[in-house]
């Protein structure tokens, strides 16, 4: 492994998941591997997990890790190429990327979909623009489209929590007020796709009508309105909130009713409750749900340190 853009760089993920799970049992076995190495962490947008996971991760391989807001701490980017610099952005990619490359041996970036513009945000510009220009490994901690460090760290969490030899996974739109990125979405579907095609779960999305996601991420997966149908017999329910990505970027309902609660969950197999987090209380899914065994969030959130780490302790073995 080079870069973590996406799924696309990783060459088996039952090797990834069973080193994750390898790490959270031994966290500090390949403290040399870091050694005289430096992570630039670097975040256009707000972080609490990526943040505090991929840093301690770094740390326990035995890395130094540097830390950045774009904009707060930095110069804002600019990322258009051959434009005219005359707005608010001071300093251009080219040489942000470049220098930033020349103090880091590894840098991971964090860019949200801005939800204005669908093929500008699945372009992934950020990412690209500083793949092309760092030098050095690229490590996704969320990008427009995608968010492979949560989607490995689920997978840690589900090969942990099962109970079945194939789980039945469903991933349910929730309820939210505000236009959220489809990335975590994305990303959970991209890799249970490929966790399906191997024969581990059986995979299941389940969303209002206008919440289709992206046709090459959804793929294979049973897709279906009733969230009922979904649920039935379900061992595992990650819930999500996304925008639209036919009307990009629009809240098209905010029926409550899609909320996870109690009721939902009698009618899976002793279904466990997933969520990346932040996640709103009570708008999204219950109290009781989320303060009940049923819940795996604050596990997941765990697991995101090893996710970390196998990424890493793979890019440093390739440097
Ligand atoms: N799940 C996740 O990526 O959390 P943060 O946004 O807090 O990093």
């Amino acid at each position: 492994m080079t870069n973590f853009i996406s799924l696309a760089d990783v060459t088996n993920i039952d090797a990834l998941i069973q080193s994750g799970l390898e790490s959270k049992a031994n966290p500090f076995a390949h403290q040399s591997l870091g050694k005289n190495k430096t992570i630039g962490l670097i975040f256009f947008n707000s972080s609490l997990r990526t943040r505090l996971s991929t840093q301690k991760a770094a740390q326990n391989l035995g890395m130094n890790v540097i830390t950045m807001n774009v904009g707060q701490d930095s110069w804002g980017l600019e990322m258009e190429e051959g434009v005219l610099m005359n707005a608010d952005k001071a300093e251009h990619v080219r040489e942000a990327a470049a220098v930033i490359g020349r103090y880091c041996d590894v840098i991971g970036i964090r860019a949200f979909a801005e939800l204005q513009d669908r093929d500008k945000d699945y372009r992934e510009q950020v990412m690209h623009q500083f793949a092309k220009y760092a030098g050095v490994p690229i490590v996704n901690l969320e990008s427009a489209t995608r968010h492979p460090l949560q989607s490995l760290a689920d997978c840690i969490t589900i090969e942990e929590a099962k109970t079945v030899k194939k789980p039945k996974v469903v991933l349910t739109w929730l309820p939210h007020f505000k236009s959220l990125p489809q990335a975590v979405a994305n990303s959970f579907c991209e890799w249970m796709n490929v966790r399906a095609a191997a024969g581990e779960v059986e995979f299941v999305v389940t969303h209002p009508e206008g919440y289709e996601l992206a046709p090459e991420f959804v793929g294979n997966a049973h897709v279906t309105h009733d969230q009922d149908e979904a649920f039935a017999g379900a061992d595992f329910i990650y819930g999500k909130n996304w925008s639209s990505y036919t009307h990009y970027g629009q809240v098209l309902t905010q029926d409550p009713s899609w909320a996870v609660t109690m009721n939902d969950l009698r009618l899976t197999n002793n279904g466990r409750f997933m969520h990346c987090l932040p996640v709103r209380r009570n708008l999204k899914v219950s109290d009781e749900v989320l303060d009940s065994p049923y819940s795996l969030v604050v596990e997941q959130a765990a697991n995101r340190e090893w996710s970390a780490q196998a990424v890493l302790k793979e890019i440093l073995s390739n440097i």
